[in-house]
């Protein structure tokens, strides 16, 4: 436990909430796109039926009819599965917490992406995992250095967000997915699909899942276990996710959550169940995705403008966040002590390295900006930078 640092990401909301400041901080889904009349329906279909059941203890797995409409909702995303390999989860986060209980032992060895996602650093920190991490570029992690660490030494598992990465913005390739599904299936490797953001894609075509690829391919069916949430696309608060899991794995998972938290809150269960039968999740995804483009263009053109060369991004196609640095090399954590004087905060990218970190590294979420905010915000940091720059 004390190995474990405490979520930067998490520490700077507290600056994010306070009045006048600007958060390019947070990894949030903006709440002016809560769909509240929907959710509001539905919860008032469930009161209005007294059902008590509602109220009562859940199955471990999942309610029923919502893992009925993961399974639909899962084959327009390319991945045929059945009720009972979906296990609901309290949000993807509890999906890495079972598979590090179940699968890691300490002094395993797992490979994350560079930068990666904070808080799984965090689940396998806890775990005593030994993490190798493996540079990402635009086409997302490269798959040469997974092959010649795989051919050196033993692994358990790679962890990936392979859809619009946390914090790198950056898409796995169709021909990379590829790749890493015949190298997991001929070390034994397991693969962690974590998904939360593939259906906030903002350009571009669809790219399968590796657990699509992997069963099409003899010998990798079991390789891939995939995770995804409610969270980005519904609403965080309702702690709600899930797990596609093959083969018999299902069953250790199950019980580690029985030990976890006996099953996720029923009630959020239902109205997510209620909600997604109503039909209005996908026209509300049409509108997150119009949305989120609309602030990614925004904050993008507003960087350029007020930072010009002094900061090097990706445009992401999807997702929350672009990835830069600062091109002078100054340390992004003391632009962001200016940064917080001149009402605008970031999250610095050290945190997302589990080893040498980059320091002049940053995420910037647009999730929350409008278009006005994203120049202001911009306008600041260019100030916070120019004085960072100059002490
Ligand atoms: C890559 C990634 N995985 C998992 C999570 C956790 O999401 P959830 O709210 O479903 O637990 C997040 C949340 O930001 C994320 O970015």
């Amino acid at each position: 436990m004390l190995r474990t640092q405490s979520s930067a990401v998490r520490e700077l909301l507290k600056y994010s909430k306070m009045p006048n400041v600007i958060s390019l901080a947070g990894g949030i889904p903006a709440p002016d796109l809560f769909d509240i009349p929907g959710l509001e329906g539905a919860l008032d279909e469930e009161i209005s039926e007294h059902n008590r059941d509602s109220f009562q203890y859940g199955i471990t797995e999942g309610e029923p009819r919502l893992r009925q409409q993961i399974v639909a909702f899962m084959l327009q995303r390319g991945i045929r599965t059945t009720a009972e390999n979906v296990l609901v989860t309290a949000g993807s986060q509890q999906g890495l917490d079972l598979i590090a209980r179940v699968f890691l032992n300490p002094g395993d060895t797992i490979l994350v992406e560079r930068p990666a996602y904070l808080a799984a650093l965090q689940v396998f920190t806890l775990a005593e995992a030994r993490m190798l991490s493996v540079p990402t570029d635009e086409q997302g992690i490269n798959v040469e250095q997974v092959e010649a660490i795989l051919s050196n030494e033993s692994v358990k598992a790679i962890y990936l967000v392979p859809n619009f990465g946390n914090p790198s913005g950056c898409t796995l390739t169709f021909e990379r997915r590829q790749r890493l599904v015949q190298l997991a299936c001929r070390y034994r490797v397991l693969i962690i699909e974590d998904d939360p953001y593939g259906e906030i894609r903002l350009q571009g075509e669809h790219i399968p899942s590796l657990y699509e690829i992997a069963q099409g391919v003899p010998g990798a069916e079991d390789s891939v276990l995939y995770l995804s949430s409610f969270s980005k696309i519904l609403a965080p608060g309702l702690r709600t996710g899930w797990m596609v899991v093959p083969g018999e794995v299902y069953g250790h998972l199950a019980v580690a959550k029985q030990a976890i938290d006996l099953h996720t809150c029923t009630l959020s269960q239902r109205i997510i169940e209620r909600y997604m039968a109503s039909g209005r999740l996908q026209p509300r995804l049409s509108v997150l995705r119009a949305s989120y483009r609309e602030r990614r263009d925004a904050l993008c053109a507003a960087l350029r403008r007020h930072l010009g060369n002094a900061i090097q991004f990706n445009t992401p196609d999807g997702g929350m966040f672009l990835w830069g640095c600062f091109t002078s090399g100054v340390d992004a954590s003391m632009v962001l002590k200016h940064a917080i004087n001149a009402g605008v905060v970031f999250v610095p990218g050290e945190p997302f390295f589990f080893d040498a970190p980059e320091r002049n590294t940053l995420r910037l979420s647009y999730s929350t900006i409008t278009p006005a905010s994203a120049d202001e915000a911009a306008r600041r940091l260019a100030t916070a930078l120019h004085h960072a720059n100059s002490h």
